[in-house]
């Protein structure tokens, strides 16, 4: 039996042409890449500033640095996203607050956040779920009422908009990751845009293990230690694979833009009484990192996953909910319904843009096989 796949990286002969070149220019950091993934990033989404850093989780840990987290400040984010998002906030002393998501498109919901702001809150971290944007406006308002940092965690969502704009533009901060398993692929990899250019100086400083070194233009003068600050900075060697990528991007989006649209065509007739499909507002566009189908419990999930893997189709479920989590217990106190619901429901279709019709036809006919028997 043929084994279809969750996920296959799109690389290519093409891609390792960018890849062999960093061998031939002998030179693996602070290179050509880096300025050229950053310049392409900028322009593409239409920053004010772009860095390309080790990943998502690097690009979320220099936010935190740069809005001076400290200990006693909660930053609000949702329970159903990866650890990274949290990590970042608890690295600077400061305490995660999980709220809850939709139950139709996992993305934060608005009101379960209102509820928790007071006056230790300094940022709202929004994830753009499986490239579907969030509501921007609404966390926009909450943002300015109560003068909070914005930060957009688009590891999912690169090419993604909320209405005209690309997402990670419109917070104050956004967060890319380039890892293996996202629609562009750097192996590890990841890139931060900053809103607000009253932050790129320091940022530079903080990219660069807290020194100076990129601000200083005269070759005589040494650059010195300003700051705290890591390696935050992407080597030459996924920086080239990223490249590649990002020259091929749009082809990238529509390919999973088309692939989406054919499990979606093919999924919504059968108007299903075990699953809903992760909706998305069809007035923005989506990044299509996703598809998804969200069951109505875990225990006719689980039977699903099992019958598809039996046909050697691999379905995966998503996050572990920070709040449930050993750790991420001792942060919460409150219960999280629609997060509980999506941890349950939700499980991912095989999806990568080198997916054949054939293949695709024979997921959805699984789909609808179990559907029929159950
Ligand atoms: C929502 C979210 N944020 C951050 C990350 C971390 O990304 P990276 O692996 O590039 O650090 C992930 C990883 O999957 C993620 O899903």
């Amino acid at each position: 039996m043929k084994i279809i796949d969750f996920n296959r990286p799109f690389v290519t002969s093409e891609d390792k042409k960018y890849v062999d070149s960093v061998f031939k220019n002998n030179k693996y950091a602070d290179g050509y890449f880096q300025k050229q993934c950053e310049n392409y990033i900028k322009k593409k989404i239409k920053s004010k500033f772009v860095a390309l850093t080790q990943n998502c989780t690097s690009a979320l840990e220099i936010v935190m640095i740069l809005i001076n987290l400290k200990k006693d400040d909660e930053v609000i984010m949702p329970s159903y996203t990866f650890t990274s998002t949290a990590n970042a906030v608890l690295l600077r002393g400061a305490k995660p607050v999980f709220a809850d998501v939709n139950l139709d498109d996992a993305n934060l919901d608005f009101k379960s956040v209102k509820k928790k702001i007071n006056k230790k809150t300094k940022a709202i971290i929004v994830v753009h779920y499986g490239g579907n944007s969030c509501n921007m406006d609404k966390f926009l308002e909450l943002k300015r009422k109560n003068n909070l940092f914005l930060i957009e965690d688009c590891a999912h969502s690169f090419g993604g908009k909320f209405k005209k704009k690309y997402l990670g533009t419109i917070g104050d901060f956004g967060t890319f990751s380039f890892h293996e398993t996202k629609n562009l692929v750097g192996g590890q990899c990841g890139a931060l845009s900053i809103n607000n250019l009253k932050f790129k100086r320091r940022a530079k400083i903080i990219l660069d293990k807290g020194t100076d070194r990129s601000l200083i233009s005269n070759k005589k003068k040494y650059y010195s230690w300003k700051d705290i600050g890591s390696e935050f900075r992407s080597a030459e060697l996924p920086a080239a694979l990223v490249f590649s990528q990002l020259k091929k991007s749009d082809r990238i989006q529509n390919l999973r833009k088309k692939i989406w649209n054919f499990y979606f065509l093919g999924l919504k007739k059968i108007n299903s009484k075990n699953f809903k499909i992760l909706k998305f507002d069809k007035k923005n566009r989506s990044a299509y990192h996703i598809f998804a189908l969200i069951f109505k419990n875990q225990k006719i999930r689980d039977k699903f996953i099992l019958y598809m893997k039996k046909k050697k189709i691999f379905c995966y479920f998503h996050y572990f909910p920070l709040h449930k989590s050993s750790f991420g217990k001792k942060f919460n106190r409150t219960a999280m319904i629609n997060t509980d619901k999506v941890y349950n429901g939700l499980v991912r279709l095989p999806f990568y843009p080198t997916m054949k019709g054939s293949d695709i036809k024979k997921v959805i006919g699984k789909v609808v096989e179990f559907n029929n028997i159950n």
